[in-house]
């Protein structure tokens, strides 16, 4: 049983160009990220994946000098790129890391590894539910699986990222490594945008493991350094209380075919089943079916809520005179005071001038003190349901498409 660390690196990155080769402490990030999958009990080799083309020639070299191999594939079918790195190292099984994350840590990746054998799993992470600090994310699964993905899917989305259609087919046995703590996955030790590059510029210089540290280490380090937590905390993942300050503004957008996949996840989440009207479980390819109709049509509007450019919830507007308006928010977002925001500026930004209708489960107080704070009043109660109404203001913008 062959065991491949597969790291994906490339040289290209539109925010950062060239990112995994800047030096953190006196070396490239690739080379932290590529010394510590050497680490990772359990397995037999490190392969460092790359776009097949000359630009990833300093990433070889780096890669080379490390000890690991080197497989090259295509650019954006990244899919294909694992595919062809597991079978060059004839690997039956594969874990995936990321050359963005320096702190990867070998023995939450051990932890992941074990975690799946022993659940015979096909795919086994530690983010899903994430509860370690964004940047020590790994995934691992069977190379069978992953054969499987390749010939199941041909969505760019599922292709680039590797993994979404091994976390949502129904018939994968899935495994979840949780940290068991709830304080820490506000951490970001991820390197996508200048604030990152100087939070590990920093974090490096006070760490007393250096690149070697774990987990408990850097924790430590940055519970006595909570400046270095703030440097890089205007990018972290929509976590705390919600701000108008500008630093975590909310920004609404048309829903796309792109945003499939996470759409299918939250509306399959178990408490919005509990609080939606029709509760069931959706497939797939319904769920598809459904968002392709969605899009067409002219009296509905579905809107994707980004905060720092990461989705965070939805709210969708259905019907021509009366709309009736539901929402969801991002299961790891919920009372973060996202809901009661992104409620409040979909109506003032898309439909104040127009009377609105919602029917919230009885129960859900978090739904009905949106309701409250948004200018609804309680109509009346059918079926288990409170119908709440607005009127609308006609003085405010249009609603615009
Ligand atoms: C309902 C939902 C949208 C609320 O969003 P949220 O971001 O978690 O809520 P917020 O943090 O903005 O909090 C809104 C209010 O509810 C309160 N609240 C938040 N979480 C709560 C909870 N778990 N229980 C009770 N009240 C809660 C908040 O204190 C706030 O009240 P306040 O204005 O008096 O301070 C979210 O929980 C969700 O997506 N649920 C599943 C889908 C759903 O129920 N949709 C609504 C049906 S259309």
């Amino acid at each position: 049983m062959t065991v491949a660390v597969v790291v994906q690196a490339r040289m290209g990155s539109s925010r950062l160009p060239g990112k995994v080769m800047t030096r953190l402490a006196g070396m490239p990030v690739l080379q932290h990220v590529l010394t510590r999958c050497a680490q990772i009990e359990g397995a037999d080799c490190v392969v460092c994946a790359v776009p097949d083309e000359t630009a990833s020639e300093p990433l070889e070299a780096v890669a080379r000098n490390c000890g690991a191999r080197v497989s090259r594939g295509s650019e954006g079918d990244v899919l294909a790129r694992y595919l062809g790195a597991a079978r060059e190292a004839d690997a039956d099984i594969v874990m995936r890391v990321t050359s963005d994350c320096p702190l990867v840590d070998p023995d939450i990746c051990h932890d992941v590894l074990r975690l799946r054998h022993d659940a015979a799993a096909d795919y086994a992470c530690n983010n899903m539910p994430r509860s370690f600090p964004y940047g020590l994310d790994c995934e691992v699964f069977t190379a069978s699986a992953l054969r499987e993905a390749d010939r199941a899917t041909t969505e760019a989305h599922d292709r680039e990222h590797v993994s979404p259609w091994l976390r949502r087919a129904a018939h994968i046995r899935r495994a979840n490594l949780t940290s068991g703590r709830s304080d820490i996955a506000d951490h970001r030790w991820s390197l996508d945008y200048p604030e990152d590059l100087a939070f590990f510029e920093a974090l490096y210089s006070v760490l007393p493991g250096g690149a070697n540290a774990r987990m408990g280490e850097v924790l430590a380090a940055l519970d006595a350094h909570p400046e270095i937590v703030a440097i890089n905390q205007i990018r972290n993942r929509g976590k705390g209380p919600y701000r108008t300050d500008g630093a975590k503004a909310l920004v609404l957008r048309g829903a796309t075919m792109d945003d499939a996949e996470l759409l299918f996840h939250w509306r399959n989440d178990p408490t919005t089943r509990e609080n939606f009207i029709n509760g069931t479980a959706v497939g797939y390819e319904a769920h598809i079916g459904w968002l392709s109709e969605t899009l067409g049509r002219a009296d509905r509007l579905l809107l994707i809520a980004e905060i720092n450019s990461t989705p965070i919830g939805t709210i969708r507007f259905d019907g021509d005179a009366e709309r009736e308006i539901s929402y969801t928010i991002a299961p790891e977002e919920r009372s973060n005071g996202f809901g009661k925001a992104m409620v409040a500026q979909a109506i003032m930004e898309k439909d104040n001038a127009f009377p609105l209708i919602a029917k919230i489960k009885k129960g859900n107080s978090a739904s009905v003190r949106i309701m409250t704070h948004c200018g609804f009043s309680f109509v009346k109660e059918e079926d288990n349901l409170l119908v709440f109404k607005r009127s609308g203001h006609a003085r405010c913008r249009p609603r615009e498409r």
